[in-house]
């Protein structure tokens, strides 16, 4: 099979397809034939640096997401053909992940979707979808009524969540630190540039989801309505953690800090996204789409951050 096998610091410059055997199944594992795949930064982190790291498998075929059909389903109980998606779960670090045109992955991390939507809609769904997902109703406890606030929009995240909320009908207010973007939030009811100071220039806000992080977090929680609800999920501000966080003073009293980890994905989710998903008519976004033997250049995108919205690959 054709695959992306890195074994040390890898720019994407250098990125390229070569051969690799597919691999046989185990018990407990299922062969999933890829179909297309999102991208996501954590792989760029792998090949710049993380792949150096001694609980990274080398070497090591990248890629936390994938969608694709059963191929070989072991004794996992599924059918050949059988359409999945499947992420996270050590997927691309601890072993071999979606950049593949065939992958080996544990049963319980690969899920069985009954959707209509094409290779390249599916993908931009897994990891994205699933992480708006915990983050507006596990965490912010999402309703119709609410106001959200959406911190740092212009990113596959952002707008996986404008798309869920816009879907609710909530109210949404977005922000983008670059005035440039503001038109890419028109999906929003009010577009915001974001200076680092929000708190008393949003109004009515119930709930926000923070995409930009530990950087400005102290602001959103003062930006939001008592009784509100802010969840941290994002760190592009580039400020992973608070130092001298005073949770008497930083939190306003009556408002609510969660935040929302990934890691480790349910078929309770994944069932609700894609039920939604249908109900409600939607056909998920991407900001663009290479094909697998591109797969340099969207290793390019990716690392160089011009895009908009999720990066898909889909097999020739
Ligand atoms: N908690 C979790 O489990 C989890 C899971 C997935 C992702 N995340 C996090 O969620 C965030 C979004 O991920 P993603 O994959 O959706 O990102 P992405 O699509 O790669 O988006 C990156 C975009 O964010 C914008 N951006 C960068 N710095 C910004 C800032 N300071 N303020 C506002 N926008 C900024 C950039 O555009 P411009 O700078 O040009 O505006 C860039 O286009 C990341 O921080 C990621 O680590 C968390």
């Amino acid at each position: 099979m054709k695959a992306v096998v890195i074994n040390g610091i890898t720019p994407a410059e250098q990125v390229r397809l070569t051969e690799a055997p597919v691999p046989a199944v185990k018990p407990g594992w299922v062969l999933v034939r890829v179909r297309a795949f999102g991208m996501n930064h954590s792989e760029q982190i792998l090949r710049l640096s993380e792949i150096e790291a001694p609980y990274i498998q080398r070497p090591v075929i990248p890629g936390i997401e994938c969608v694709g059909e059963i191929a070989d389903p072991s004794d996992s109980g599924w059918q050949a053909g059988q359409r999945v998606i499947a992420m996270m779960g050590g997927m691309g670090r601890s072993f071999d992940g979606g950049y593949a045109e065939y992958a080996l992955l544990p049963a319980h991390h690969v899920f069985p979707v009954e959707t209509d939507l094409p290779w390249d809609a599916l993908a931009a769904v897994p990891e994205t979808w699933f992480t708006a997902w915990g983050s507006l109703f596990e965490c912010l406890r999402l309703e119709p009524k609410d106001a959200l606030l959406i911190r740092g929009a212009t990113c596959a995240l952002g707008y996986a969540a404008i798309e869920i909320a816009r879907a609710l009908g909530c109210r949404i207010v977005a922000t983008t630190h670059r005035e440039a973007k503001l038109r890419l939030l028109a999906a929003a009811d009010e577009a915001v540039l974001d200076d680092g100071k929000l708190a008393g220039g949003v109004r009515g806000v119930t709930k926000a989801l923070d995409l930009v992080g530990p950087r400005y977090l102290k602001d959103t929680l003062r930006a939001v309505e008592k009784g509100g609800i802010v969840c941290n999920t994002g760190i592009l501000g580039g400020v992973f953690a608070l130092n001298g966080f005073d949770p008497i003073k930083d939190i306003p009293n009556g408002v609510y800090l969660t935040g929302f980890y990934s890691n480790a994905p349910t078929r309770a989710a994944v069932n609700a996204i894609f039920d939604f998903i249908k109900t409600r008519g939607i056909a998920p976004a991407y900001g663009a789409r290479f094909a697998f033997s591109e797969i340099r250049e969207a290793c390019m995108a990716l690392d160089n951050g011009r895009v908009n919205g999720k990066i898909v690959v889909v097999m020739d």
